[in-house]
């Protein structure tokens, strides 16, 4: 099995995936955390673009399971000097048990999995990053004890941490609003897709009103990675949708602060928002090493 799209998994899978979370979250805390459960398996992280969570977390989830890592730069590879994904993805599946790759296009993850023979994970895409979006609903549930009817609010770039978590509230049962300026505009398949499921989503031109009642704030970077040929019309387009004080105090009182991170303060997010009582964002980044714990566990665990 692949997680390349969030909606790659089943409403019972992603709550399977986020029970194993939390209970291999508590273990960790009470001391026990390691096992022996990958021991001899073998996953392979391929980089396009940089990450400071999503490596680490990966490394340490395989060698906390007993597994061992393969950190790869993609420029590092023939991949890197005209190689085809699909050669690369069949001579990879003969080395490793598995591989996550964070790629510039969607379609590069796509094709790799179509030619691997082992299990493909997304780790970002210019359209999904479904793994951020599991240690999110975790983090969400921790704090709420629920994700049915939570009403999700996003400000700014409807972009692929946008788009999985759509996707993650279809399959919760939660509720979006994103709030966004024309162009930014989350996925319309993804929209759509999520709609057909019964969620509710609204787009909005209006921070204020998509933070109005909501139970969670989210906002991620302005700039993308791959993005950064845009920057100064993005910092234009996007000003007005900043997560700051006033925007936080249109929320519910107990509502939760997140971010995905990297942060880039006194752009998307106040540094007093970041640091907020409301703020569960370095939760939120912990979260990454539970889930991606759970996600290994049952990728390896399923067979097909
Ligand atoms: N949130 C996230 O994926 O962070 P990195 O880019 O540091 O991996
Ligand atoms: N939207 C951001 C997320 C970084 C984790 C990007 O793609 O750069």
């Amino acid at each position: 099995m692949n997680l390349i799209s969030i909606f790659d998994l089943t409403p019972a899978a992603l709550d399977k995936i986020l029970e194993q979370a939390h209970t291999l979250k508590r273990a960790r805390r009470s001391g026990s955390k390691v096992s022996t459960e990958l021991t001899g398996q073998i996953l392979a992280l391929i980089f396009e673009k940089p990450s400071t969570r999503t490596r680490v977390s990966f490394e340490v989830a395989m060698r906390e399971l007993g597994g061992e890592v393969l950190s790869l730069n993609a420029s590092e590879l023939q991949l890197g000097r005209g190689e085809r994904v699909q050669e690369t993805a069949k001579v990879l599946s003969s080395y490793v048990d598995a591989v996550m790759i964070r790629a510039y296009q969607h379609a590069t993850v796509e094709e790799f999995a179509q030619y691997a023979a082992i299990p493909v994970i997304n780790g970002l895409t210019d359209f999904e990053h479904p793994c951020q979006i599991i240690a999110d609903l975790m983090t969400i549930q921790e704090y709420k004890q629920r994700l049915q009817g939570v009403t999700v609010a996003w400000f700014g770039d409807g972009n692929n941490v946008c788009n999985s978590l759509i996707g993650g509230a279809a399959l919760a049962g939660m509720a979006v609003r994103v709030a966004c300026p024309a162009g930014y505009e989350p996925a319309a398949a993804i929209v759509e897709k999520a709609r057909s499921m019964g969620c509710d989503v609204r787009l909005t031109r209006s921070p204020e009103e998509a933070a109005t009642d909501a139970d969670v704030l989210y906002t991620d970077v302005w700039v993308s990675m791959g993005d950064e040929a845009e920057r100064e019309q993005r910092l234009r387009d996007l000003k007005n949708y900043q997560v700051n004080e006033a925007l936080v105090a249109r929320a519910k009182a107990d509502a939760l602060v997140m971010h995905c991170m990297p942060v880039h303060i006194g752009e998307e997010m106040t540094e007093g928002v970041l640091y907020s009582a409301n703020s569960v964002i370095f939760e939120e980044a912990e979260n990454r090493l539970h889930a991606q714990k759970a996600l290994l566990s049952y990728l390896f665990s399923v067979q097909d």
